[in-house]
């Protein structure tokens, strides 16, 4: 696709029915991202959420994906501590999730890890620029590589995530300058979530995208709905239809 010069679409899923209709809706890879830990666990970070967890909401997607890749996200301390710990890792999220590939952050220092997994045959997409398990390393959200030490590591790093055998990699909330030129050098595809036009795919969370999460909105999230309102009105009128003896009618019920 980057070869065609197509746009490669991601987009998140956690469970079945979001994933049947991220699937029904021609979006190329479904990410089951440890965002999970924020938008379905409540958590204030992606750090608590468990390989368990993970493996979890991975077969509630796979299970619907009849034609996305699938790619889930091993969570923070599933692959940093050993190479060998890494592979399990990445070997139970295809085995036991069938998940087609995994996501995981970091430059330079977890190349070992990669290698090891690409090795064993499981493809593995690479995560730079704003990293979120590395939160309490940054100590803000902000937007990552705006200094020119930065964007020079993160350039190297991407060229080793590339040599490592990482088949894309999602840049997160850099300048869209740096993105371009990251886009431009690599071979393989870039995915970018605030990282500008000039990336060979964008990501977002589905829930920030369809409106349903109103406490966030940084700029580079676009709304495309607002299902919180949507739901909201629809819950508040079946509450008051049952309330007010609205609901059930007698064409809702069994003689
Ligand atoms: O966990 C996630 O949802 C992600 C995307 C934001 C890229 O990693």
């Amino acid at each position: 696709m980057k070869g065609r010069g197509e746009k490669i679409t991601m987009l998140t899923a956690y469970d079945y029915t979001m994933a049947r209709i991220v699937d029904q809706a021609g979006i190329d890879i479904i990410l089951v991202g440890d965002s999970a830990s924020n938008v379905i666990a409540g958590h204030e970070t992606t750090l608590p959420i468990t390989l368990e967890q993970m493996i979890y909401h991975t077969g509630c997607v796979v299970r619907a994906a009849e034609r996305a890749l699938v790619v889930a996200d091993l969570p923070f301390m599933s692959y940093q501590v050993t190479d060998t710990g890494a592979l399990k890792s990445a070997g139970r999220m295809m085995k036991e999730a069938g998940a087609h590939a995994v996501k995981l952050e970091g430059g330079a220092v977890v190349v070992p890890a990669i290698r090891k997994i690409v090795d064993a045959g499981i493809p593995v997409m690479g995560h730079l620029g704003l990293t979120p398990q590395s939160i309490y390393k940054f100590g803000t959200y902000k937007v990552r590589a705006t200094d020119n030490r930065e964007a020079e590591l993160l350039f190297e790093d991407a060229r080793s995530l590339q040599e490592a055998g990482c088949f894309a990699v999602v840049l997160e909330k850099i300048p869209a300058s740096l993105a371009a030129e990251v886009t431009a050098a690599l071979d393989i595809p870039t995915i970018g979530i605030g990282a500008g036009q000039n990336c060979d795919g964008q990501v977002l969370v589905t829930h920030d995208m369809l409106g349903l999460n109103q406490d966030f909105s940084p700029r580079f999230i676009r709304r495309y709905a607002d299902l919180h309102t949507v739901m909201t009105e629809a819950i508040r009128s079946y509450g008051s239809d049952v309330k007010g003896g609205a609901f059930p009618d007698t064409s809702e019920q069994y003689d």
